[in-house]
């Protein structure tokens, strides 16, 4: 046998006469991706140590070993000095090996009453509890920008649209803080995958608990779980709680992607209502006037590749027998890019928030052109002049349709012309088609009406916990 195959074989010990072919070797390493997890596969390490020696599993002396050893690798993989080799397969084995060469006999002692399966299950949990708190924080920080923006733009009017036909004259703060909304389920769905991912795999060794005298509660604590998981068997089989967390992503990504198709329409030049800086925009390399959203459209597609990792996971696990296959290794990437794709779609989107600045004349301009005015002149025939509502939709539907023909604003109708079509039309109907007046109206709780939404994002600001103040 040569050398090399030697120490491939050396990893699971006796029984192997060879090392596996390159191929093999290739299909089967994770440690080009797992190495991620080196941080929490380490804090794992120090807890089951940390346990064992309380046990008297180990010895004080094994454990102190232990810990400096581990202190260094983490050292050493944080300076990028560390040098991971892909024949000791994963993360753990890349630590461990490294570990026995630092202090010997007793880095051989750590993997007592454990096994890869419930390592790498806790190390999972661990590293996306930590991941969900920064996305929470991320988000968090992208509620304040729009709080923010929202603020600015309470009085901003904008045509409110559906089928992206003009509807109802709203507020542009009131658009924005529809998002807020959004956002803030995001975070639910996130705390609530980590309420339930907050349990500890640890000590359920391969599959079926240990014969040693262990003490999981001990563990799960260290670890900052809140509880060992309850069957061993399951702790070492199950995803569910990475299904649950890219489906959460896919939900934000998505809402993320409708904000960013806003922000592509806004800010074409038919719409103008938007300008986004220099900072979040690319020029083309041909076409000098442009100033392309590329950032927006790249939010717009990321939930393809979040959606995708959704599909993945789910199909990997899919018919999967108990306990572990290694079928459950193909589980990080999705994993791993689903955080990394949803996080940069955050960031990109609150620094292009943040920055972009608003043009409310295009969006007056707009307005005018679209008689958002028409449901409040059709109410008004209902309140004055006691038309049914289906006969005043009608009425006030030929008045547009005049208007249109003279090619100006509903406002700006003679009441000679609107009483050619409506003969009981007085001055008065003048004070309903007035664009402010329409917004201020819709005063109902939830609505649009500048003081109604003020008192809706102190609301916001403080069951979503955030400051006002932008930092
Ligand atoms: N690298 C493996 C994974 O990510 C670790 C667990 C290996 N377990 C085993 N029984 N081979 O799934």
């Amino acid at each position: 046998m040569s050398e090399e195959n030697k120490q491939k074989s050396s990893i699971w010990g006796g029984r192997f006469r060879t090392g596996p072919s390159d191929l093999m070797q290739e299909i089967n390493a994770s440690i080009s991706f797992d190495k991620n997890l080196y941080s929490e596969d380490i804090e794992g390490s120090k807890a089951h140590a940390l346990m064992l020696e309380k046990q008297q599993i180990i010895s004080p002396e094994d454990l102190k070993a232990i810990q400096n050893g581990l202190d260094q690798i983490y050292t050493e993989i944080s300076n990028n000095t560390f040098s991971f080799k892909i024949e000791l397969e994963d993360i753990h084995m890349n630590i461990e090996t490294r570990l026995a060469e630092l202090i010997g006999e007793p880095a051989k002692r750590l993997h007592t009453a454990r096994s890869r399966n419930d390592q790498v299950a806790t190390d999972i949990r661990l590293w996306l509890r930590n991941r969900i708190d920064e996305l929470d924080a991320e988000l968090q920080r992208l509620q304040e920008i729009l709080l923010h923006k929202a603020e600015k733009n309470i009085h901003t009017l904008m045509p409110g649209y559906t089928h992206l036909q003009t509807a109802q004259p709203i507020s542009f703060g009131f658009h924005l803080a529809a998002y807020i909304e959004m956002m803030g389920r995001d975070r639910q769905r996130l705390q609530d995958c980590r309420k339930r991912l907050n349990e500890s795999p640890l000590g359920a060794a391969a599959l079926a608990g240990t014969s040693f005298p262990i003490d999981r509660h001990m563990t799960a604590k260290t670890l900052g779980f809140d509880r060992p998981m309850a069957n061993a068997l399951d702790a070492v089989s199950s995803r569910d709680f990475a299904l649950e967390f890219t489906s959460a992503a896919a939900i934000c990504a998505m809402h993320l992607s409708r904000l960013a198709e806003e922000i592509v329409i806004w800010s074409t030049d038919r719409f103008n209502f938007i300008r986004l800086s220099d900072e979040f925009t690319t020029g083309s390399s041909i076409m000098p006037q442009k100033k392309n959203p590329d950032a927006a459209e790249l939010i717009r597609a990321k939930p393809g590749r979040i959606i995708g990792h959704f599909v993945s996971l789910a199909t990997i696990l899919k018919g999967l027998p108990l306990a572990y296959g290694k079928d459950m290794q193909e589980d990080k990437e999705p994993l791993f890019d689903t955080q990394k794709t949803l996080s940069i779609s955050i960031a990109a989107m609150s620094g292009m928030i943040a920055d972009m600045s608003v043009n409310q004349a295009a969006m007056r301009d707009a307005l005018q052109k679209g008689h958002p005015t028409a449901t409040d002149l059709a109410d008004f025939l209902v309140r004055e002049l006691n038309k049914a509502f289906r006969d005043a939709h009608h009425i006030s539907g030929s008045l547009v349709a005049l208007a249109d023909d003279k090619g100006c604003p509903l406002e700006d109708l003679s009441l000679e012309d609107m009483q050619k079509i409506e003969p009981l039309l007085d001055e008065s109907v003048f004070a309903v088609l007035k664009i402010e007046d329409a917004c201020n109206a819709r005063s109902s709780f939830g609505g649009t009406a500048p003081d109604e939404l003020k008192k809706r994002l102190e609301d916001a600001a403080s069951r979503f916990n955030l400051n006002q103040e932008m930092k």
